[in-house]
């Protein structure tokens, strides 16, 4: 296990069943964090039944157990990753979830204002040093005026991530969160330590990002 959850860090292509077992088990704890996300996008992104449904970009989807989640909440779901053996994956879990090819350090396939929300959660290392900027700059773009970007931000991802850069890259909640408001963002910071102690692994801070309305 701690072999597979080192390889997990790293970013090498793991098997998917294998991946949905290192990402449930008690160091990662995926579902419960997936159900914090849900219960975030439905007090900033909220259903209504008459409009139509509202479209989340999972960006670096893995396996899809956060796409999963909302899809089962009611949001119109793209998963988007750069290994197409994830993306088969969620397409035989849940045929309904758009599945998407790319790598997020490049322009994201998709028009100006196409979705009412984005998550990103877990990947951050595999942001590169000229790849973060366009990524928080591409979010913003593809994002509806009013629409919510959500970003966890765990201690695990930052210590490889600055191992991956350099010890002054941006990686903290309070760096990006100075990226993302220059980007034109209204940045709400969520942490739920004490809610969490349970949770030993997984404690991020959830950086809540809203698009301005011009
Ligand atoms: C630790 S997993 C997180 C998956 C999922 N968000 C979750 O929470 O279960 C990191 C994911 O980032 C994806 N990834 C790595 N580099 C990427 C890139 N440049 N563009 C898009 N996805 C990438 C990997 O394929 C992997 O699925």
């Amino acid at each position: 296990m701690f072999k597979a959850y080192f390889e997990f860090l790293q970013g090498n292509n793991i098997d998917p069943q294998k991946y949905e077992g290192i990402a449930n088990s008690i160091f990662l704890r995926r579902q419960f964090v997936a159900k914090r996300i849900g219960s975030l996008f439905m007090q900033y992104l909220k259903l209504d039944k008459e409009s139509d449904q509202l479209k989340i970009l999972d960006i670096a989807s893995g396996t899809g157990i956060i796409s999963r989640h909302l899809v089962s909440l009611g949001y119109d779901i793209s998963a988007l990753d750069i290994n197409k053996e994830y993306l088969k994956f969620i397409q035989n879990q849940n045929s309904s979830i758009k599945t998407i090819q790319s790598d997020m350090n490049r322009k994201l396939p998709f028009t100006s204002s196409s979705f009412d929300g984005v998550i990103s959660i877990g990947a951050n290392r595999f942001l590169t040093k000229r790849g973060l900027f366009r990524f928080i700059h591409e979010i913003y773009r593809i994002l509806v005026p009013g629409g919510v970007f959500i970003w966890p931000i765990f201690f695990s991802d930052i210590m490889v991530w600055k191992s991956k850069t350099s010890i002054f890259f941006p990686t903290t909640s309070y760096a990006l969160q100075k990226i993302l408001q220059r980007e034109g963002f209204v940045v709400v910071k969520k942490n739920y330590f004490w809610k969490d102690i349970l949770c030993v692994r997984q404690k991020p801070i959830y950086l809540i990002c809203i698009k301005k309305k011009r």
